[in-house]
């Protein structure tokens, strides 16, 4: 095998991403793997919209079918969002047997533990490491990095859009209107911010790190959910004169009475690690029994750093696909929580 083939599902802020630092670290990927790595089919839902990304157009298709039915592709890429038709572009692409790499945390909370036991089943990977905070590898932390220990909670700021909104806010007295409209052109709010002001995104990124960190599965509907959208200007202030900054903050704990997850606005201490992290940057504070406190920070949305951890999962599955022996793939920490499952 000298290539190894793309299908892109998607060109928005994330594909384009995709799409060019494929392009441009494309020598350096054909070191680390020997073999070259080549988008070669994308989908897109518009065929009129001007677009920047470096691919030709005469790979561009609005049909689905074409994309995860080509044979000659191995890896599937969904970047295309929403909930029904990716769930079912994932479940389709792995029944045809490919390797899948998603950064969709709506499917990955909802329907992740039935995805990833498909894809086991079906001795495929499915990587999602761009689902949650963007371009900090937090699951590859949870999975392999602190695998070791037994994680007690988990505090983070993990939505781009929220964050931005409360600092440009503080900082620099803007409206929620007006940050909110500033974060979407900057590409870091959902199709539908509700999502993202409401604090479901976030409960959506607790729920899939509650499940790595807890190993078990944790529900969408077990969360505690409560919105940013009654925060003043005036709070911050406020709250400011008292040496505290509010944040939308992500929490999952454990203890003899179970797990609790919430997601919530709450008065930081301006000491707090979580305190001084602005804009679109998201940072999950992790005590580990063994570890005790680290905290893993960096941009959580935005193209090209979320488009890192979608590349970091196309490298992964690549190399899974060059040890491929004897038709069963070597590396699977991602398949853990159901290989752990089958055996209790
Ligand atoms: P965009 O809306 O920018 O892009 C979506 C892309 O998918 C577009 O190219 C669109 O086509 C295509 N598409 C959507 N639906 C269809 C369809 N039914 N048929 C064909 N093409 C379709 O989304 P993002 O790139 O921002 O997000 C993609 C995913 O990544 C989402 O799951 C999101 O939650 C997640 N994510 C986003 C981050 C960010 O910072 N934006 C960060 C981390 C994760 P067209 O261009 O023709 O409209
Ligand atoms: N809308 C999301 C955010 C994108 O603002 O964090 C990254 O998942």
């Amino acid at each position: 095998r000298n290539e190894i083939s793309i299908g892109l599902l998607g060109l928005g802020t994330v594909g384009s991403g995709v799409a060019t630092i494929l392009q441009q670290h494309q020598e350096d990927l054909r070191h680390k793997l020997g073999v070259q790595v080549a988008i070669k089919k994308v989908l897109i839902k518009d065929t009129t919209k001007e677009r920047l990304s470096p691919l030709d157009s005469s790979i561009f298709t609005t049909d689905i079918e074409e994309v995860i039915n080509d044979p000659s592709l191995d890896i599937i890429v969904e970047v295309m969002g929403g909930m029904k038709g990716a769930k079912q572009a994932i479940e389709n692409a792995l029944r045809a047997g490919k390797q899948v790499v998603t950064a969709n945390k709506d499917v990955m909370a909802e329907h992740g533990h039935e995805l990833l036991k498909l894809a086991d089943e079906k001795k495929c990977d499915l990587f999602y490491e761009a689902s949650v905070a963007g371009g900090i590898p937090i699951i590859r932390t949870l999975e392999d990095g602190l695998a070791s220990d037994r994680i007690a909670g988990l505090m983070g700021i993990v939505n781009g859009t929220t964050n931005f909104i409360l600092t440009k806010m503080k900082q620099e007295n803007m409206s929620y209107e007006e940050a909110l409209v500033k974060a979407t052109e900057l590409g870091f709010a959902e199709a539908d911010p509700s999502s993202d002001v409401d604090g479901w995104d976030a409960a959506r990124k607790m729920v899939i790190l509650s499940s790595l960190a807890f190993s078990t599965e944790v529900r969408l509907e077990d969360v505690l959910v409560r919105g940013m959208k009654e925060i003043q200007a005036g709070d911050l202030q406020i709250a400011e004169g008292f040496g505290y900054t509010i944040k939308m903050v992500g929490s999952s704990n454990k203890d003899e009475d179970g797990i609790e997850v919430a997601v919530e606005p709450i008065l930081l201490p301006n000491l707090h690690p979580l305190a001084s992290v602005n804009n679109e940057f998201n940072a999950v504070y992790i005590h580990g029994e063994a570890v005790g406190e680290t905290m893993l920070y960096g941009p959580g949305a935005g193209s090209l750093p979320t488009a890192t951890s979608v590349v970091s999962d196309i490298i992964a599955a690549c190399r899974n696909l060059l040890l491929e022996v004897n038709g069963k793939r070597l590396h699977a920490a991602q398949h853990d929580l159901v290989i752990k499952e089958d055996k209790s």
